[in-house]
């Protein structure tokens, strides 16, 4: 009874220091004077190996033309390069150079949205622009890009790098990189062409095979530097959450993704349980304001993490498999009732959702 108290309170105290804010993640680069002599790591603070990534330098482009300036410069010193973001959110070690005398080139100052065109619906980004700024700026000319990954602070030329995507099985899919129509990507060069070399890459374009790898290159086919996406014109979506248990899942999947535009499917297959998140597009004009903060996606206090990682490692210590399933419940159940952290007052960010929220 005592340590269900005990346990009950750790609890109450990790839900409390949660609820509180934290802060955003390190520089995942660092140099020790003038950009030379640098680590480089990702937003989590270590890669899967927990090997330290050095770099001779680091380089911080403004524009298209620094891209092709730096690019050139390190490839007539034979370096290699790789391209880093903002905060660098990809777990395995792809931002990281080969070797020790490496070049790392980040978008973080590549972060302006060059053009909307609202006829043709297309916009034109400078590849370090977040999925946020995106969302912000194609809602000012009442557009949308209409599928996205869970969080919105991942930038475009991340996204298409590891071939991120929404949730869809309708159209074209749920993929960024299918929404792609042109890129602009900086590649090494030959002495003739000044040791770097901007390319046009269109769809059904000069260079549309190479379109097709680069717009999913984890990386390695050189630094895009602009993007133009096509966006659809501004919708709502109205949004129920529905936990069932998951004896009919198999059969429910793809007739489920059929039946609902942005369907959804989180499967606790330990706790026998589904939910299913039944999505729709709805007309803007439909009234509603909902607001989604995700809780697994909020800044959490190193504290609360220092807790949950303690009381994990205890678990696994003592082979503590109830203590497990019990915090598995109990953390499923408190985000099934949060709504996953939607909310329907909210007026501020989620311009374009309506939200209906049955539990
Ligand atoms: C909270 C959270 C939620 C997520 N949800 C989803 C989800 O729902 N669906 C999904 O598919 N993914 C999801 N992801 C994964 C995410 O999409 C990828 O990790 C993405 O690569 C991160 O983007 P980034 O801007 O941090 O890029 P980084 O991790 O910095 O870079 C990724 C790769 O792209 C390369 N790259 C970046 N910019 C350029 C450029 N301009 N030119 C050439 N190469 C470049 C880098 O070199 C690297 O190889 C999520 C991640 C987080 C942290
Ligand atoms: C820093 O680097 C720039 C050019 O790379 C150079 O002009 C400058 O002198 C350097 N400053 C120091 C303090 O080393
Ligand atoms: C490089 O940085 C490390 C710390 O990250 C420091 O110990 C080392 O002295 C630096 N080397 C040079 C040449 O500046
Ligand atoms: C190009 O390289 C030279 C010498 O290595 C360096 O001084 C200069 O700052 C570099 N320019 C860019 C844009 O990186
Ligand atoms: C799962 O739910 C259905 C009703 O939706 C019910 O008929 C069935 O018995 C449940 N299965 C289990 C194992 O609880
Ligand atoms: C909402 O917009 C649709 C077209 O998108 C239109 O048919 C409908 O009449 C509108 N409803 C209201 C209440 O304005």
């Amino acid at each position: 009874m005592l340590t269900r108290s005990v346990w009950i309170l750790k609890w109450v105290i990790i839900m409390i220091i949660i609820l509180a804010k934290g802060n955003p993640p390190e520089e995942p680069i660092k140099c020790s004077n003038n950009f030379t002599n640098c680590t480089i790591t990702n937003s989590y603070g270590a890669f899967p190996d927990r090997s330290t990534c050095h770099a001779a330098e680091a380089a911080y482009p403004s524009s298209e033309q620094d891209v092709v300036l730096i690019v050139a410069n390190a490839t007539r010193a034979k370096r290699k390069m790789r391209v880093a973001t903002r905060y660098s959110h990809s777990i395995p070690k792809l931002v990281c150079p080969d070797g020790e005398n490496g070049l790392i080139i980040s978008t973080e100052n590549l972060n302006r949205v060059i053009k909307i065109d609202k006829e043709k619906m297309l916009v034109t980004l400078e590849s370090g622009v977040t999925l946020r700024q995106l969302i912000d700026e194609a809602a000012k000319s009442g557009l949308a890009f209409p599928y996205t990954p869970y969080w919105w602070g991942l930038t475009i030329g991340g996204l298409l790098g590891t071939g991120a995507h929404g949730s869809t099985l309708w159209g074209d899919g749920s993929s960024i990189h299918d929404y792609v129509v042109q890129m602009r990507i900086v590649t090494a060069g030959s002495e003739e062409d000044g040791y770097a070399k901007v390319r046009t890459l269109e769809e059904n374009g000069e260079f549309d095979g190479e379109m097709k790898a680069a717009k999913v290159s984890l990386g390695v086919l050189g630094v895009i530097s602009q993007v133009t996406l096509k966006l659809q014109p501004m919708f709502k979506r109205s949004v129920t959450f529905l936990a069932k248990n998951d004896t009919d899942l198999s059969d429910q999947v793809i007739a489920f993704g059929r039946q609902h535009e942005f369907a959804d499917i989180t499967w606790y297959p330990s706790q026998k349980r589904v939910v299913y998140r039944i999505d729709d597009r709805v007309s803007s004009n439909v009234s509603g304001n909902g607001l989604w903060d995700h809780p697994g996606f909020r800044s959490t206090p190193s504290l609360a993490l220092l807790i949950l990682r303690s009381t994990e490692e205890d678990q696994e210590a003592k082979g503590d498999a109830a203590g497990k399933c019990r915090n598995g419940k109990l953390t499923t159940n408190t985000l099934i009732r949060s709504a996953f952290g939607l909310t329907n007052d909210g007026n501020i960010i989620f311009k374009t959702f309506h939200l209906k929220i049955t539990i």
